[in-house]
C-alpha cells in the first residue's frame, strides 16, 4: 500500500517554499512547527507548494500555468496554457504542429478522462508510402521528408480540453502565450544549444531558418531575444476564431501552401475532419493503488499496466531499488510487454486491440511463470505472447469506414484536487524540421511512429506490424505516457509522465515503483537512474549511476548491456503531500525546466 514518503509524514502548520533549481534546494521555511514537510537529509527535494503546482520541461511555461492558477483557474485552465506557452518557449517539443495526450482528473465527479489529440494520416497516406524501389523503409523521407507529417491535433485537443473542462475564459489562457511570442523572451542555455545542434537540418528550410535563427543564419545565444511575429499572429486567429483560426481560413491555407510547395499530403479536408477523441483510460490495480493511464493509440497505458501486473507477484521492495535481482525482473517484464507492443497495438479505431487480454491478471500470472529469476532470456525465444493471430484483428474497411472516425510531458494540479497529466509531441526534436511559412510553427514527423514495413524499425528501434500499418486517418501507435496514481480511497496522489520515445513507458513505470514500492519522495525518484529494455534490439540500456558490481552480476545472468550508458527521459511530475499540498518535481537529466507553486492564500 501505498504510504506517505517515509522523509514526509509530518506536516507544518504554515510553510513558505521557494524554488528548486534541479538539484538544488534554494528553498527555505519562514517558520515550520514540528518536523519540516521537507526533510533536509533527503538528497533530492521537490518544489512544495500549499495548493496548486504546475510542472513542466520549461521554466517560462510552468510560471504561466502556475499564473493561471493565481487567477483562479482549474488544473485544465493551466494545461492549456501551458501548453501553449511551451509552444512558443520550448519549439522542439512544445508545438502546435503535433499532437499528444491529455489525462484529466475532475477531483468532484471522480472521473479521470483520457483526451486524445494524436496526429491522423492524411487520406492520401498509404501501407508503402515510406518504401523505396528496393522495397525497404526510407527513413530520410520517414523521418525528415514532408510527408512524415500527419494531420495535427494540439489545437483541437487543447481547445476542446478547454471547451470542455476549463474555467476561465479562453483570451485569458492564450495570452500569455501570444504575449511571449509576439514580445520575445530571453534565450535559455538550454535553448540556445539544442538550437544550435539543430542548426544544419533546419536551416535547409527557409521558413524555420527565418524562425529559428539569426538574420545572418547563426543561432541565439543567451540571453538573446527571440520574437516570432507569425506564430503570435497564429495564436490570435486561435484566440479569436477558436477551432476555425487553425484548421481553416488563414493558418489553413499557410499549411497547405507548405504542403504544395514542398510535396506534402495534407490537405483542406484532412485539416477540417481532425477528430479529438475521449477514451476510455486504461487503468489497473497495483497491490493498494490504482495506476491509470492512456489507452491505445498509446501503447503506454497497457504495458504499465501489464508490467506492473506481472511485477506485483514479488516481493520488490525486499531485493532492494536497482539490486540486480530487481533489475533482472523488470528487464525480463519489459521484454514480454514490448515483444506484445510489437503486434497487438494499433490505433483502435482500426484495429481491435486485445486491451484486456493484456492488462489480465491471469495473463500477467502466465507470463511471470515464463522468467527464470535467475537467468536473462534471449529476446529471439520470447515471442507475443497471446494467442491470437493479429492479422484477425484487423477491422474490416467497411467497418472502419462507418466508424469514420522531442515529445515533452506537463503535470498541473489545483486546489481542488484536479489533476492533468499531459504529453505533447512532434516526435523528433523539432520534428521534421520544418516550419509552415507564414503560420511560424514546426510540423510533425509523427508518420514515422508507424510500422512503415513489417518488422523493419523505426526512429526509436521499435518494430511492429499489421496492428500499426500506415492507413488513412489512422493515428500512428505512441509510447507516451501521461499516467495518474490513486490512492487506496481513490484520490490522486501522483501525476507523471515523460519524453523518450521507446523509454516512456518504462520510466514512467520506475518513477511509479520508485514512488510506491520504494516510498521515495518525488525528487528522489525522479533522480533515480533508470534502466530499459524493448523486446528487440536485446540488449539493457542503463543510466550512469547503477554500481559497477550489479552490472557485472546483470552480465552474469546472462544479460547485454548497451555499451554505452544513456540518460533517459525528462519526467515532469506531481506528487500529493501529506497535508493536501503539492510536490513538483522536474527531471534534473534536463536544464530549464521547473516546477512552480500556486501562491499560498
Ligand atoms: O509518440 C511517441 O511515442 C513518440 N513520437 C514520442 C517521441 C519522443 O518521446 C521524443 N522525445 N524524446
Amino acid at each position: 500500500m501505498y504510504k506517505l514518503p517515509r522523509i514526509l509524514s509530518t506536516v507544518v502548520t504554515k510553510t513558505k517554499v521557494c524554488l528548486l533549481a534541479n538539484f538544488f534546494l534554494l528553498a527555505c521555511f519562514s517558520h515550520a512547527k514540528e518536523a519540516a514537510i521537507i526533510d533536509p537529509s533527503a538528497r533530492f527535494h521537490p518544489v512544495y507548494g500549499e495548493r496548486g503546482m504546475v510542472v513542466s520541461q520549461e521554466m517560462l511555461a510552468s510560471q504561466v500555468g502556475a499564473d493561471i492558477l493565481n487567477r483562479g483557474g482549474n488544473a485544465v485552465d493551466a494545461a492549456v496554457a501551458t501548453g501553449f506557452a511551451l509552444a512558443v518557449t520550448l519549439p522542439r517539443a512544445g508545438n502546435l504542429g503535433g499532437g499528444g495526450f491529455m489525462m484529466i482528473h475532475l477531483a468532484d465527479e471522480g472521473k479521470t478522462i483520457a483526451l486524445d489529440y494524436r496526429e491522423m494520416a492524411p487520406a492520401a497516406a498509404g501501407r508503402d508510402m515510406f518504401l523505396n524501389e528496393a522495397g525497404e523503409v526510407d527513413n530520410q523521407k520517414a523521418w525528415f521528408g514532408i510527408e512524415s507529417s500527419g494531420v495535427p491535433g494540439s489545437v483541437a485537443g487543447l481547445l476542446h480540453a478547454h471547451d470542455t473542462y476549463g474555467r476561465l475564459d479562453f483570451a485569458d489562457v492564450i495570452a500569455p502565450a501570444i504575449k511571449l511570442a509576439a514580445e520575445g523572451f530571453e534565450v535559455t542555455v538550454d535553448l540556445s544549444s539544442s538550437l544550435a545542434s539543430r542548426l544544419s537540418r533546419m536551416a535547409k528550410h527557409q521558413a524555420s531558418k527565418k524562425y529559428f535563427y539569426k538574420p545572418d543564419g547563426s543561432a541565439y545565444q543567451h540571453g538573446e531575444v527571440l520574437r516570432q511575429t507569425d506564430l503570435a499572429e497564429t495564436l490570435k486567429r486561435i484566440a479569436s476564431e477558436g477551432r476555425a483560426g487553425f484548421y481553416q481560413g488563414k493558418t489553413a491555407e499557410f499549411i497547405v501552401a507548405e504542403m504544395q510547395r514542398s510535396g506534402g499530403l495534407i490537405t483542406y479536408e484532412d485539416l477540417n475532419n481532425y477528430k479529438v477523441v475521449s477514451r476510455e483510460p486504461v487503468c489497473g490495480q497495483y497491490h493498494q493503488n490504482k495506476v491509470c493511464a492512456m489507452p491505445p493509440p498509446s501503447s503506454g497505458g497497457v504495458h504499465l499496466v501489464q508490467m506492473l501486473n506481472i511485477l506485483e507477484g514479488w516481493d520488490l521492495q525486499t531485493l532492494g531499488h536497482n539490486s540486480a535481482a530487481y533489475i533482472h525482473r523488470l528487464v525480463e517484464v519489459m521484454r514480454r510487454a514490448y515483444a506484445d507492443r510489437s503486434a497487438y497495438l494499433g490505433d483502435p479505431d482500426f484495429f481491435v486491440v486485445p486491451i484486456k487480454q493484456i492488462v489480465d491478471k491471469t495473463y500477467a500470472a502466465s507470463l511471470r511463470k515464463t522468467i527464470d529469476l535467475t537467468r536473462a532470456s534471449q529476446s529471439a525465444q520470447v515471442m507475443p505472447g497471446l494467442d491470437i493471430d493479429p492479422y484477425s484483428l484487423e477491422r474490416g474497411k467497411q467497418l472502419a469506414e462507418k466508424e469514420s472516425v522531442e515529445t515533452t510531458h506537463y503535470s498541473t494540479w489545483d486546489q481542488w484536487g484536479n489533476v492533468v497529466s499531459t504529453t505533447t509531441t512532434l516526435n523528433f526534436s523539432y520534428g521534421n524540421g520544418i516550419a509552415v511559412d507564414g503560420a511560424g510553427f514546426l510540423l510533425n514527423n509523427e508518420m514515422d511512429d508507424f510500422s512503415a514495413k513489417p518488422g523493419s524499425p523505426n526512429g526509436y528501434g521499435l518494430i511492429g506490424g499489421v496492428a500499426n500499418a500506415i492507413e488513412p486517418g489512422k493515428r500512428p501507435l505512441s509510447s507516451m505516457t501521461p499516467a495518474i496514481v490513486f490512492d487506496a480511497d481513490g484520490a490522486p496522489l501522483l501525476a507523471t509522465g515523460s519524453p523518450g520515445g521507446s523509454t516512456i513507458i518504462t520510466i514512467v513505470m520506475q518513477i511509479i515503483l520508485n514512488v510506491l514500492t520504494f516510498e521515495m519522495g518525488i525528487a528522489e525518484a525522479s533522480a533515480a537512474p533508470r534502466i530499459h529494455h524493448q523486446w528487440l534490439p536485446d540488449r539493457v540500456a542503463c543510466e550512469p549511476g547503477l554500481s559497477v558490481d550489479t552490472l557485472q552480476l546483470l552480465k552474469v545472468m546472462g544479460h547485454t548491456l548497451r555499451k554505452e550508458p544513456r540518460i533517459m527521459g525528462s519526467t515532469q511530475s506531481i506528487q500529493r503531500a501529506p497535508n493536501n499540498g503539492t510536490f513538483g518535481a522536474s527531471d534534473p537529466r534536463r536544464q530549464g525546466s521547473g516546477a512552480v507553486a500556486q501562491e499560498s492564500p
